[in-house]
């Protein structure tokens, strides 16, 4: 397992429709397993597959909290069953946007259908962080971001942020 550099906000690949899956071979294992290898290092609750910079419909996370045993999910080709009309509203953060955090309203409950590790699908159903989370994570995979969600002006306030962040850090490397 690696720890994969992840991509920071803005960066045309955040902005991609990504390939579905074919099969969850050996190759899209490998890639589940850097992907939580690398969303434990970062650390976050979830990560995709285009922020590792491979176009793929791959997602990771794990909610639980820190007192508590790990929970790892991994699926490929999530899609939609059911949201609940019911939204809510919290603070949400990404990877790819670090140290920017922004309310934003979702569904507050979900169902989800998946190609697990083995191949087999599956469903499940979430509410609270995870159905966030999964929300999140699944919004990647269509170049959704979760400043998307939020006003034109917000979302171009964090973007020029970045971009400020992301010059600073280029010249410091020279
Ligand atoms: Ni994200």
């Amino acid at each position: 397992m690696a720890v994969l550099p992840i991509i920071i906000a803005p960066d045309p690949r955040l902005k991609a429709v990504c390939e579905p899956v074919e099969q969850v071979n050996g190759e899209i294992v490998k890639l589940m397993n850097d992907l939580l290898k690398s969303m434990y290092a970062a650390p976050g609750v979830g990560l995709s597959a285009p922020q590792v910079g491979i176009l793929k419909r791959v997602i990771v996370v794990d909610t639980a909290r820190r007192e508590e045993e790990p929970n790892p999910l991994a699926m490929a080709n999530p899609e939609i069953v059911w949201v609940s009309e019911e939204v809510v509203d919290n603070e949400e953060g990404c990877l790819s946007f670090p140290e920017h955090y922004a309310e934003v309203t979702r569904p507050a409950r979900v169902q989800i259908r998946y190609l697990d590790r083995g191949n087999a699908i599956r469903e499940i159903e979430a509410d609270g962080l995870l159905a966030r989370c999964l929300l999140h994570e699944m919004d990647h995979l269509d170049g959704v971001l979760f400043v998307d969600h939020l006003s034109f002006l917000k979302r171009n306030m964090i973007l020029r942020k970045l971009v400020k962040m992301k010059k600073l850090e280029e010249a410091v490397a020279i």
